[in-house]
């Protein structure tokens, strides 16, 4: 497995995989590797050829008051977890990745500021300009995401489509804790307590599925499911527990009867540790 600090030498690395009629598949990452992860990397090998990632704490995605400077950095485990999965090459840029200077920006309007946008201004442009950058390192045949953060591969998706990126976008399943809890490295701020009453995530998510399988299409209905589970043990507070049209990140939780595949969101706090979590309602990722 070969480690690269710049942009011209992975571009290179992956450059000479496709000379030699190979085709790469890259799982960006903010590192704290988890299964989740590993689970992408897994993915990325049974599209592609030759896997790369990357392990970079993007400054430019967090906000102010998050938690950039505290960010779990797991460096040593990372490497044995992509060694594991059979990665080729590990990208990891360090400061200099954003050169003095730099100003460019690649957004998506609106879409930036709907549900997480909203409560985290600026944090999706953070996110489409790092992969834009990280793309255009790694020039990618597949680029695998984790449906975990279902409003990020959603913007990655647009942007890939509208941008002409020339590679596929492959969004993988989240991976759970065995009682249901989403992985996530930010899991690690929560105390024991926190942890268990955490689990009302999942169940909320799922008393509204099974309303959904049920045959209900109208939201009210489907969200009210939830919201009773959600109400039995709250969080600390709820930032919203919502459903969201995959197509054009409308919320719809108002409106008429679903006729298409819907996203179920939610995210709440715990003391100061935030958690997101969703789940699809039909095929949205076809
Ligand atoms: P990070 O939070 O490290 O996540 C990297 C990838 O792992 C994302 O695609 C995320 O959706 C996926 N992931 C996280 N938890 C998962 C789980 N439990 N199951 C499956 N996949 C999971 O997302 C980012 O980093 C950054 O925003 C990034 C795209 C790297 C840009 O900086």
């Amino acid at each position: 497995m070969d480690i690269f600090r710049t942009a011209s030498e992975i571009r290179s690395w992956s450059r000479s995989r496709k000379t030699a009629g190979r085709t790469v598949g890259f799982v960006p990452t903010m590192g704290a590797l988890h299964e989740g992860h590993a689970s992408l990397l897994v993915r990325a090998s049974q599209v592609s050829d030759d896997v790369a990632i990357s392990i970079y704490v993007n400054p430019t995605q967090f906000g102010p008051n998050e938690d950039f400077s505290k960010y779990p950095r797991t460096w040593e485990s990372d490497l044995e977890t992509a060694a594991k999965a059979g990665v080729k090459a590990v990208f990891a840029p360090g400061e200099e990745f954003y050169p003095k200077g730099y100003r460019t920006e690649v957004v998506v309007p609106q879409w930036n500021s709907v549900l997480e946008g909203e409560i985290r201004p600026g944090h999706f442009d953070g996110v489409t300009s790092v992969v834009t950058k990280l793309f255009h390192c790694v020039e990618p045949d597949f680029a695998v995401f984790g449906q975990k953060d279902a409003q990020q591969a959603l913007l990655i998706r647009r942007m890939v489509r509208d941008l002409d990126f020339g590679l596929r976008l492959v969004v993988a399943p989240t991976v759970r804790e065995s009682d249901g809890l989403a992985m996530s490295s930010r899991n690690r701020y929560l105390s024991e307590s926190d942890r268990k009453r955490a689990l009302v995530l999942s169940r909320a998510l799922w008393a509204s599925v099974a309303v959904w399988e049920s045959g209900e299409r109208d939201p009210g209905r489907i969200l009210s499911a939830g919201e009773s589970e959600l109400a039995a043990q709250a969080p600390d507070s709820v930032d919203y527990f919502t459903l969201l049209d995959p197509d054009t990140l409308a919320v719809l939780d108002r409106g008429p009867a679903l006729s298409k595949p819907a996203i179920l969101v939610v995210a709440a706090r715990y003391g100061t540790t935030r958690l997101i979590d969703n789940a699809v309602l039909g095929d949205v990722w076809g």
